[in-house]
């Protein structure tokens, strides 16, 4: 039988074609575009604080199928289609908007807004179990991240949770690039009240435009996803 193997050898387990298509979606490596972005823009050095990362390009953005981004490569994914959706929205209200836009704030904001759910989620292998003969997840493994690694959620989500740490992240980058000590609580703003509401885990609400751009265009990627992952895994 296949699942027979050696008592601790590690292993993937399998996902059915419908769920390995969907994270294979993610294969799509955003960061060199992000990366030219972010010099466009002139912030290529703090950028550089996630975009060099060495868990950003493979990590999932959540640790459950059906919620959005997840599996390997989703967070670059889903931080991509932000800084995207973000730019093209400010791009819009710039031209009917009473005051400017932000652009470097605001792609900050969204370059580092999830960047804490490295800390979220940690990728699990599974082993065989001699004494139930059956597999049972094993302790976390760094290596190898595959498509079909499977993610859980930390001690770290329950304790600490991916806004503040995404908080943190940005304000130790700035310690070090202190040129953009007069944007920093611009962009933790956009940081801390991405997700819009105190029940849904931000601190405070969006108060500026940037803020109120980042959330939205958040939410929209996030549903977006949603809708792609219940087109592959319900029938129609
Ligand atoms: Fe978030
Ligand atoms: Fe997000």
């Amino acid at each position: 039988m296949a699942h027979l193997r050696a008592s601790g050898e590690r292993y993937q387990k399998p996902l059915d074609a419908a769920l390995e298509f969907i994270v294979m979606n993610y294969d799509a490596y955003r960061i060199p575009e992000l990366r030219e972005m972010a010099k466009e823009l002139g912030v290529a050095d703090i950028a550089e604080v996630v975009l060099s990362h060495p868990h950003f390009g493979v990590w999932t953005a959540s640790n459950n199928i059906s919620k959005h981004h997840y599996g390997k490569g989703g967070l670059q994914h889903h931080t991509w289609e932000v800084c995207k959706l973000c730019l093209e929205t400010a791009k819009f209200h710039s031209t009917i908007s009473k005051e400017p836009i932000d652009l470097k704030i605001l792609f900050l904001g969204a370059l580092f807004h999830d960047v804490g759910k490295i800390w979220d989620y940690e990728p699990y292998t599974y082993r065989f179990d001699e004494e139930s003969q059956g597999t049972v997840p094993d302790k976390p493994s760094q290596e190898p991240i595959t498509n079909t690694t499977e993610w859980w959620g930390t001690q770290h989500r329950r304790k600490i949770h991916h806004i503040s740490r995404s908080a943190s992240v940005w304000q130790k980058a700035v310690a070090e690039c202190t040129s953009y000590l007069s944007i920093e609580d611009d962009v933790l703003h956009c940081i801390l009240s991405h997700h819009g509401l105190r029940e849904w885990g931000s601190p405070v609400m969006p108060k500026t435009r940037e803020a109120w751009i980042l959330h939205h265009c958040d939410s929209l990627s996030a549903r977006m996803n949603d809708c792609d992952s219940w087109d592959q895994t319900t029938k129609k």
